[in-house]
């Protein structure tokens, strides 16, 4: 028997990591965005990297639309915006500083990383769709980065 919903979450929630907003464009230039921390490096050559995607998610068709998006890694003063991409739907860019990178997709300012993608595959995973990115640039900040662990925004002390 598969594991129950809830408790899925509740236990992959014991892994700790970081909280990155991954941003895309429509055709006609709109902004969209949403909050994920399932995210991670996966090969040197080619530079890849893997987002996974919720099929139900507003933002989800422009990937596909635009091939490209935008992984923004953030620190630890950005918790309000992760709580703001995180709600579906509506203008999420209103009142937030950001600009558009080579690859079309926003960057948000005073993100601790950012690594700009252009799609490179697809594959179905449940009601998420994993996209692997090919990162062509990428940049990084000193700051200390935001933490979501069991359920929990945390930071590091140290
Ligand atoms: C800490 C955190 C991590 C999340 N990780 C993901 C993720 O990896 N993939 C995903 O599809 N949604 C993830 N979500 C949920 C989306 O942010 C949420 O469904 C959002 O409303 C989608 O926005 P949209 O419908 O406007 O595209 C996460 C939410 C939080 C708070």
């Amino acid at each position: 028997m598969p594991i129950e919903r809830n408790e899925l979450r509740r236990v992959m929630g014991h892994f700790a990591t970081g909280v990155t907003v991954i941003t895309t464009v429509s055709k006609s230039g709109t902004p969209y965005g949403l909050t994920a921390n399932a995210f991670t490096s996966v090969s040197l050559e080619p530079p890849l990297l893997l987002i996974a995607v919720d099929k139900k998610a507003e933002s989800y068709p422009f990937f596909n639309e635009s091939k490209v998006f935008t992984v923004n890694i953030l620190s630890d003063e950005q918790e309000s915006l992760s709580r703001k991409f995180a709600v579906s739907g509506g203008d999420k860019f209103q009142g937030v500083a950001y600009r558009m990178g080579a690859n079309g997709a926003p960057i948000l300012e005073g993100a601790l990383a950012y690594l700009e993608c252009k799609l490179f595959a697809a594959y179905d995973g449940g009601d998420h769709t994993l996209f692997l990115g090919e990162i062509e640039q990428a940049e990084t900040r000193e700051l200390k980065p935001l933490l979501f662990y069991r359920g929990g925004y945390r930071s590091i002390s140290g």
